[in-house]
């Protein structure tokens, strides 16, 4: 993790309990619209928006079921992606998983993944890099929580999460409803009311689902 990185991530977001998950604690932004302006101005467009500050809905929803389900991913190797935070493999380490590799696009992501495992006194193996062409290599359990929020991103997702599930791994969404998932390639395992926080989703409470991957539905197209 880079250094200014990790400087960064401490100096704009407070260590606290994630709302749905309380026994997470996380570095979290107080106020979403102030730390997307400063990363806005200091790095223009070219500086993606600070994901990692938020417990996304669906990355609340997937953490809250790890945690109430710890066999899922108990003694498995997990890959969570798209991690954000790292919520949600810090989720998957505190419920036994064997191994835990949370890969993210955003520098400072992978900092505050890095920072939030050590704060959570859980192992994950933070990675920077876009694996979303190549496969989940010997992952057993594919998490992926609040990714289909663009057209681009869920085409290119979906088509991971399918790879990864033929390959024989099993494959978990969360998800609160957004445009572009896919529903008739999944199952429904349970569903949540998660508070968010308003001045990013307009809203206080989003209904979030957690998601199977089908690798097969029937008369799905291949
Ligand atoms: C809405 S956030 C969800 C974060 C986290 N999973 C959660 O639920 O709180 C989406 C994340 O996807 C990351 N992302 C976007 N494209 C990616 C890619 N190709 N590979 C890995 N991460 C990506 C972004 O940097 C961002 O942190």
């Amino acid at each position: 993790m880079s250094d200014l990185s990790a400087a960064f991530v401490r100096l704009h977001a407070r260590l606290a309990p994630v709302a749905f998950v309380p026994e997470v604690r996380l570095h979290q932004a107080d106020e979403p619209i102030g730390l997307w302006e400063l990363t806005e101005g200091e790095f223009r467009s070219s500086q993606p928006p600070p994901f990692w500050a938020f417990a996304w809905a669906g990355g609340q929803a997937l953490a809250r079921y790890l945690t109430d389900h710890p066999e899922v991913v108990a003694g498995r190797r997990v890959l969570d992606l798209a991690s954000g935070s790292g919520l949600v493999a810090v989720a998957a380490a505190r419920a036994g998983a064997a191994a835990v590799r949370a890969v993210e696009v955003d520098e400072r992501a992978v900092a505050a993944v890095a920072l939030n495992a050590e704060a959570n006194g859980v192992r994950v193996d933070a990675e920077l890099g876009d694996v979303l062409d190549g496969d989940a290599g010997d992952a057993e359990v594919v998490l992926a929580g609040d990714v289909f929020y663009s057209e681009a991103m869920a085409r290119r997702m979906l088509r991971f999460l399918l790879r990864a599930a033929r390959s024989g791994a099993r494959v978990l969404v969360g998800d609160p409803g957004r445009a572009f998932l896919p529903r008739d390639r999944f199952r429904e395992l349970t569903g949540y009311d998660v508070p968010v926080p308003e001045a990013l989703e307009s809203v206080r409470v989003k209904h979030t689902t957690v998601w199977e991957l089908d690798p097969a539905p029937p008369g799905a197209a291949r």
